[in-house]
Order: structure tokens, then C-alpha cells, then sequence
């Protein structure tokens, strides 16, 4: 192409580009009604209530499914304490029981407390186990198991964090009946603050204890500062 032409066509394509550019932006708007709303506070999720508790008493308790027939129940302590589960199909009965590791890990100036989890099972399918963990009387718990075949019922919720809207959607999965949770990455949105993983921990507990709780890990999880902290350091602990 002579160099005339060419030059035509550059002054028509920036022509057309400016013409293209000072049209009105499209309003995305019209193609849904959905208007997402506002973000709500961030929680302040103090520590347990029951200040009387003692070091033993199991917290932020969660169980994830292993295999057809198992669980993983994981839960952490403040002081020592023996990484045992007690369970039955009956409230307060406990005939079978399974112990498991303990471990803990360090983040910058923080100190996890001891993390426990131990497998229980075979388990039969759709039924409800009671459970407590480190032989500690003052808490009971109890999940129920997925059903042997279809159809089983997933929840699936991302992005939980723990803001009014966490509240909010926690109490919407509450409200439904399932079999298990699926939640596809970023947990906590501790983001570095390691605490913000404690009291994540105690907000799920009540449905995190009672149905197997999958998740994996998104962008939220690695909390790696360089030369310092390895990534995924609290999610894999936890
Ligand atoms: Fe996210």
C-alpha cells in the first residue's frame, strides 16, 4: 500500500475510533433487574462468650467428608488436649471413638492454638452422629451423613467472609435443607490478620460441625509474604 493510502486510512480508523469513543457508554443495566447491593459492615466477632470455658473446651469445629463412609472432624484447643472424638447415633452415647494428630502453626507474631482432627467412621449413610471432641462434656455436637446415592443436595457458597452479609448467607444455607457444602475458595478473608481465622471459625462452627464443609482454596488463601511466610500456610493448617 503507497504511503498516501496508508495514511488515509490511519486519519479514517482514528476518525472512526474518536467517533466510536464519544458515543454514550451502554447501560449494562437494562439487560438485568438485578442490582447488586451494598457492602455491608465487617463483623466484630470478639471471643467465645463462654469466657468460663477452660483451655480444653473444643471450638471452631468443622467436619469434611473422607471417602464414601468417613469423616474428618477437625476442631482446636487452647491448651493440650487429646485429639479424640467420641461418637454414636445417640445423643450423649458415645460406643465408638477415633484419635487423631494434633498440630499448630506460627505466623509472623501469631500462635495458633492446637488444631486437632481425627477420621471417624465407617459411618452408615443419612444418619446423624453426635460426636464430642477431646472428651469435653460441655459441648456436643452432631452431623448427619451423605445419603449412599443420588440425589444428594449441595450448597455451594464462595466469598464467605465475615461481614453482615456472611451473617445473611449463612442463615439462607441454614434455612435449606442439604447434605453438603461446597465452598469453592476465599474462606476467611483473614488476608494476613490470623485471628480474623479464629473468629471465622467460631462464625461457621454451627454449620460447619453439622455437614461435611469442602472447600478449596482461592486468591484469599495464600497470605504469602515474601521471604517470610510460605503460601497457604493457615489454610493447610486449618
Ligand atoms: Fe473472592
Amino acid at each position: 500500500m503507497g504511503k498516501k493510502k496508508s495514511m488515509a486510512a490511519l486519519a479514517l480508523f482514528v476518525l472512526a475510533a474518536s467517533a466510536l469513543s464519544s458515543l454514550p457508554t451502554p447501560c449494562l443495566a437494562v439487560t438485568s433487574p438485578y442490582v447488586r447491593p451494598r457492602p455491608r459492615a465487617t463483623l466484630s466477632l470478639h471471643r467465645h462468650d463462654d469466657a468460663d470455658a477452660d483451655g480444653q473446651t473444643p471450638q471452631q469445629v468443622h467436619v469434611s467428608a473422607v471417602g464414601p463412609d468417613q469423616m474428618r472432624v477437625t476442631w482446636i484447643t487452647d491448651d493440650d488436649a487429646p485429639a479424640t472424638v467420641e461418637y454414636g447415633t445417640t445423643s450423649g452415647q458415645y460406643p465408638f471413638s477415633a484419635t487423631g494428630d494434633t498440630t499448630a502453626y506460627s505466623f509472623m507474631m501469631y500462635h495458633s492454638g492446637n488444631i486437632h482432627d481425627a477420621v471417624v467412621g465407617p459411618l452408615k449413610p443419612s444418619t446423624t452422629y453426635y460426636y464430642r471432641c477431646s472428651s469435653d462434656p460441655s459441648r456436643e455436637f452432631s452431623f448427619r451423613t451423605p445419603p449412599s446415592g443420588l440425589p444428594i443436595n449441595f450448597v455451594i457458597a464462595g466469598d464467605l467472609g465475615q461481614t453482615e452479609w456472611t451473617n445473611s448467607t449463612l442463615q439462607h444455607i441454614a434455612a435449606t435443607e442439604y447434605d453438603m457444602l461446597l465452598l469453592p475458595g476465599d474462606l476467611s478473608y483473614a488476608d494476613l490478620d490470623q485471628p480474623r481465622w479464629d473468629s471465622y471459625g467460631r462464625l461457621v462452627e454451627p454449620l460447619a460441625s453439622a455437614r461435611p464443609w469442602m472447600v478449596t482454596q482461592g486468591n484469599h488463601e495464600v497470605e504469602k509474604i515474601p521471604l517470610l511466610e510460605h503460601k497457604f500456610k493457615a489454610y493447610n493448617a486449618r
